[in-house]
């Protein structure tokens, strides 16, 4: 067995891990990182955000050719067919372009992928089991970016059959006639549009009795308007308790808090997207003294050191929201403390967005958080259908709100439900940043006509002076 030395080993190779080792690697550290996956790029390249929305761009356009929506358009079309192997194979193709780049990266970067599980088997050592047997790496610093696994429900494991997973779900082999969704959340809602989108009847079953409760109500409102709209039938307050799978489908019980009644539901498949869990199974961690809390995360300082001073954890693995965003940021912050003693993460502009159609993008607070902090605040919002662009695009469903500071006029927080909220999201999460009033973004130049427009004429509104009406 050979040992090598790195000044830093990052065990995951998902955004906190390879961005991480990237910038590390810029700044001059000898950095090895271990995947056991057969790709790098983690859940969000491999099993999480890249391929589903390359199925949710792909189901989008065939649900609009589909459902006549380019009649309007003058275009006719007689004939919409789904080809899905084709469509996956696409979705594969995006993926491994993407996977594909980062191995590119990390060669020019003078990284080393080292192939098999890693285990913490010292403070300054990491033990890699891989194919060609066991090798240990001697490690300066230590970053665990081991990332999270979907939560399975005790009376309904995951079988890959019948009983999916996200992972599952983003490759199945047939449109499902009835899919059955439990979890209102980012995936649920996500995955669920596809299928739906592509001619599944999707019941999403909630065990929550409010909509999106993290999102501003407005926004979340009007979305449940629209996705319901879209056929998906979503339905709130359902505590699903028990369970029959058969080589043929799934049939589940659940209890309707509002109607006070058990009601049974059958699916061909079920997709449990109930939260996510961190992951550092069989890391051996806790046997150089990092600890681990009740919900199974590694625990981190505010500078990202566990209870050992030179092992890091970042990502899915650690407190916080589980996004690739944050993920690559903290991985990044650690390389940097590493390298210069000073790396830092602003969690106050850490944006989110759910890739529905319309989207979901907010950052910040809502008007309902700010005002139960007790601080006083006003709000503006501008809809959709008075912008100039989406009328020439056609997409007239949404709502940008902005929340901002009631003496300071500091934006607190900005909240966007409509087409491309995603993108747009970026601008508020500057302007957040940079610390900027309502007042400034409503006198900064949008370009005309542009979706944009519509988070201008929103800080315009705060003031009581929105033009576009
Ligand atoms: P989630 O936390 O977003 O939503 C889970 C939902 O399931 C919650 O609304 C919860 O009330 C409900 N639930 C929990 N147990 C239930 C039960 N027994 N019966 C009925 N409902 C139940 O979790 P999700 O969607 O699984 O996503 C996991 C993580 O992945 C999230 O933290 C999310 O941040 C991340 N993610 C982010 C994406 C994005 O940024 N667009 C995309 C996909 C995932």
């Amino acid at each position: 067995m050979s040992q090598e030395q790195f000044d830093l080993v990052v065990i995951g190779g998902g955004p906190a891990g390879y961005t991480g080792a990237i910038r590390a690697a810029q700044l001059g550290l000898k950095v090895a990182v271990v995947e056991k996956d057969r790709a790098l790029g983690g859940t969000c390249l491999n099993v999480g955000c890249i391929p589903s929305k390359a199925l949710l761009d792909s189901s989008e356009h065939f649900s609009m050719a589909a459902h006549g929506e380019f009649a309007g358009h003058g275009l006719k079309l007689s004939k919409v067919e789904l080809d899905l192997p084709t469509m996956m194979a696409r979705k594969t193709a995006v993926v491994k372009e993407l996977t594909d780049g980062i191995q590119f990266l990390f060669g020019k970067n003078k990284i080393e992928w080292v192939k098999g599980f890693g285990r913490v088997t010292g403070r300054n050592e990491v033990t890699v089991r891989g194919e060609a047997g066991e090798r240990r790496l001697e490690a300066r610093n230590t970053m665990i970016a081991t990332g999270s696994v979907p939560i399975e429900l005790p009376f309904l494991k995951f079988d890959g059959k019948r009983v999916l997973s996200s992972t599952e779900a983003l490759s199945l082999p047939e449109v499902p006639k009835r899919l059955l969704v439990i979890g209102a959340g980012v995936i649920g809602l996500e995955l669920g549009s596809v299928w739906a989108r592509l001619g599944a009847k999707v019941t999403v079953l909630e065990y929550a009795d409010q909509f999106l409760a993290a999102a501003d109500q407005t926004a979340a409102k009007l979305l449940l308007r629209t996705l319901k709209k879209q056929g998906l039938d979503i339905r709130l307050g359902c505590k699903v308790g028990k369970a029959d799978v058969s080589a043929k489908g799934v049939k589940l019980e659940y209890e309707d808090a509002a109607e006070k009644k058990t009601v049974e539901i059958e699916g061909d498949y079920v997709l449990v997207s109930a939260g996510r869990r961190a992951f550092c199974d069989e890391l051996g961690v806790e046997s150089v003294g990092v600890k681990v809390d009740d919900r199974g995360r590694v625990e981190i300082d505010d500078h990202f050191r566990t209870a050992v001073p030179n092992i890091y954890a970042v990502g899915d693995v650690v407190r916080g929201a589980m996004l690739a965003h944050k993920a690559e940021e903290e991985g990044v912050a650690v390389a940097e403390i590493i390298a210069t003693g000073h790396g830092h993460v602003n969690y106050e502009t850490v944006p989110w967005v759910i890739y529905t159609w319309p989207e979901l993008a907010w950052v910040g607070q809502t008007e309902e958080q700010v005002k139960a902090s007790g601080r006083k605040c006003k709000a503006g919002q501008f809809p959709f259908k008075a912008n100039g662009r989406a009328k020439a695009m056609g997409f007239t469903d949404g709502v940008c709100k902005i929340v901002a500071d009631a003496e300071t006029d500091r934006v607190l927080g900005v909240h966007i439900v409509g087409p491309r909220a995603s993108d747009m999201i970026a601008e508020a999460v500057i302007a957040m940043e940079f610390g900027a009033s309502s007042e400034d973004i409503a006198r900064s130049f949008h370009a005309h006509p542009t979706l944009s427009e519509i988070m201008r004429e929103a800080a315009l509104a705060v003031a009581g002076r929105a033009r576009q009406m």
